[in-house]
């Protein structure tokens, strides 16, 4: 049965913060961001936007494209997860006035459970193919200001419909699986920010790598040489290609490296301007490679996934005939050219902002112009509503 993503669309926040005005007041060499990790400016949120806004955003149009009358699983990954107990995915189904036959649940496993929610959005699909499941990646990136992990914050959301006959991407198996108990990133209940050892999480993505792609090779994956592009997690851009050289090296292949560079080039397009989005980060690197590459049409495309911990997953993907007239290219460049640029201070005032946590009633300014704004709290209950 062929069963893959039959839509594919994402959002982001309403303001940017260009690295060269990171630059200028922690007086780094921009070479380092620019060169050195591959970033050059980073989405930051406004106050009236969350990983649920994003989400909206994201799913709004798909949702508008192919309806909701297919969608009865709604699984939404995060990592910026803004309660204990109730899903965000409930909140938009709400937004997005989802049929009530819907199961809505949220998953976590840090950058990795977007990949999960996918293959469980498989496994659906299998059970039944007259059924489409929406699975949103959502997160807002964030370390202590001046801390080594500042330049790669950032903020997205990606929707993906998965279902039968898809027009993007049909998804294949086997997967390549490595799970380890490391303590590269993580982020306690007690905190807003990530805690991180920068240069171990480095390597901990490198080993599972690794680790997935013996996985995939004993599970009777396909042989590297096979595929056409990589997509894999790019907390900052200039992973991909660490993880890439890892990959080839570690197995004795011989890469062809200018026509490495320039596949992978197309993936980080977005991802150098919008900065981590943990669990949607990898299929933003999809969303660039297709609507960068030209014609990609039955080319199998490999994806690395990676999120702290660990666990990792390497699978694949090949392209579906006619994909072309169904990508969202000039969208996602309008998403990506209508941020509206922010100072160095206004970034650290948005940075520093904490929700009042005495149950009162609490209204956010109105500064997003998205379709979708977080509006405040009200004892202890989240306000949404469209713009
Ligand atoms: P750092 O210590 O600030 O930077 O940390 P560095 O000294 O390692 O320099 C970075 C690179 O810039 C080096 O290149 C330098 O040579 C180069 P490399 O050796 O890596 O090839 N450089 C320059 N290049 C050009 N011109 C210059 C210049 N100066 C230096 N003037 C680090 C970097 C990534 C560790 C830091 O940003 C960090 O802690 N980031 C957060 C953690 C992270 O992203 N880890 C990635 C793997 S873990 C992961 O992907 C999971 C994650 O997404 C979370 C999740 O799963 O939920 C993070």
């Amino acid at each position: 049965m062929n069963i893959g993503i039959h839509d594919l669309s994402f959002a982001t926040t309403e303001f940017v913060l260009p690295h060269t005005e990171l630059a200028a007041h922690t007086g780094t060499d921009i070479g380092k961001y620019h060169v050195g990790i591959g970033q050059r400016s980073m989405s930051i949120p406004a106050a009236d936007e969350d990983i649920v806004t994003m989400a909206a955003a994201a799913a709004a149009p798909v949702v508008r494209r192919w309806g909701a009358d297919r969608i009865r699983t709604v699984l939404l990954a995060t990592e910026t997860s803004i309660d204990q107990s109730k899903a965000a995915g409930i909140y938009v189904h709400s937004l997005l006035n989802l049929p009530p036959s819907t199961r809505v649940v949220e998953l976590k496993q840090a950058c990795y459970s977007g990949t999960a929610a996918l293959q469980f959005a498989i496994g659906l699909v299998h059970r039944d193919p007259s059924q489409q499941v929406l699975v949103i990646a959502t997160d807002v990136s964030r370390y202590e200001l001046d801390s080594p992990g500042e330049a790669t914050q950032g903020a997205a959301a990606v929707a993906m419909l998965v279902g039968a006959d898809p027009a993007l991407i049909r998804l294949e198996d086997p997967s390549g699986l490595h799970t380890a108990d490391v303590m590269d990133f993580w982020r306690p209940n007690y905190r807003s920010t990530a805690l991180v050892a920068g240069q171990e999480s480095v390597a901990a993505y490198l080993q599972s790598l690794e680790g997935t792609w013996k996985d995939y090779t004993e599970q009777g994956g396909r042989a590297l040489r096979e595929f056409a592009a990589f997509c894999y997690h790019q907390p900052f851009t200039k992973m991909a290609f660490k993880a890439h050289r890892h990959l080839f090296s570690t197995t004795g292949h011989d890469a062809d490296e200018d026509r490495m560079t320039t596949m992978l080039r197309l993936t980080t397009a977005y991802n150098e301007v919008l900065g981590n989005s943990y669990t949607a980060s990898m299929y933003v690197a999809l969303a660039s490679l297709l609507d960068h590459a030209g014609d990609l049409t039955d080319q199998p495309i490999g994806f690395a996934s990676y999120g702290s911990g660990c666990v990792a997953e390497f699978f694949c993907g090949t392209v579906v005939p006619g994909y072309l007239e169904h990508v969202r290219t000039d969208a996602h460049r309008t998403i990506v050219g209508r941020r509206r640029q922010i100072d160095h201070a206004t970034y650290r005032d948005l940075h520093e902002q904490a929700l009042p946590q005495d149950g009162g009633h609490h209204l956010t300014p109105r500064q997003t112009t998205g379709p979708f704004r977080f509006a405040g709290l009200s004892g202890h209950k989240r306000l949404y509503e469209h713009r």
